[in-house]
């Protein structure tokens, strides 16, 4: 990542703290950031943007990996709340990653069922207690070879319950990394 966008994610963090707007931790970045380089992710659903601190750091790695592949990344993030799209909007043009950010303003529930194309990965870090039914329509949008990553599964696992029950019923192998100290991911391979 470049020392403009290090720079601006450090900015953003700092602001997104003052003004508590939830974003990704600098280690779960650092995460996700090696899942894209392992699997060469160049398409990503992310739902859940806030104000687009998780979408700048998938779309610098993303764009570092493309670069070395001759490929074009592309990001699809969701959030249903206007000021919080409108203030990630901004953020993705100053960080200048307009070219590879699709912004959608809708609720995750009823936005899912109109896509019919397949990504790379999928992000999921919306409404803790809507993550079940996310999970249930965002996972059939993965390619095969692909990823899926829940966020917060450890802090708010109890809002999270029919998640686990339902990961659970379905068998689906997955894997919990605590990339924070008190917190973790859920990481799904396909
Ligand atoms: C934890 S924050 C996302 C943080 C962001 N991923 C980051 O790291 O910068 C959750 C966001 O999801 C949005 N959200 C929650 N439930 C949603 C839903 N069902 N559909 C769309 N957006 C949702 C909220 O408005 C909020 O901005």
């Amino acid at each position: 990542m470049d020392s403009n966008t290090k720079a601006f994610l450090g900015l953003l963090k700092s602001r997104n703290l003052s003004a508590s707007v939830p974003s990704i931790s600098l280690e779960t970045g650092e995460f996700l950031a090696g899942l894209v380089r392992k699997h060469s992710t160049m398409s990503l659903l992310e739902l859940g943007t806030a104000h687009g601190y998780s979408t700048i750091t998938f779309a610098a790695v993303m764009s570092e990996v493309g670069a070395k592949a001759e490929d074009s990344p592309r990001i699809v993030t969701v959030d249903f709340s206007k000021p919080s799209y409108d203030a990630a909007v901004a953020n993705v043009l100053k960080a200048w990653f307009s070219h590879v950010v699709e912004h959608v303003f809708a609720d995750a529930l009823n936005f899912l069922p109109t896509l019919a194309e397949k990504f790379d990965a999928v992000f999921i870090d919306a409404e803790k207690r809507s993550t079940a039914r996310i999970f249930e329509m965002a996972w059939p949008l993965v390619r095969e070879g692909g990823w899926l990553v829940v966020d917060d599964v450890v802090k708010f696992r109890g809002k999270m319950a029919d998640f686990y029950a339902h990961v659970e019923k379905l068998g689906i192998p997955h894997e919990i990394v605590m990339t924070d100290s008190d917190d973790g991911v859920m990481i799904f391979l396909k």
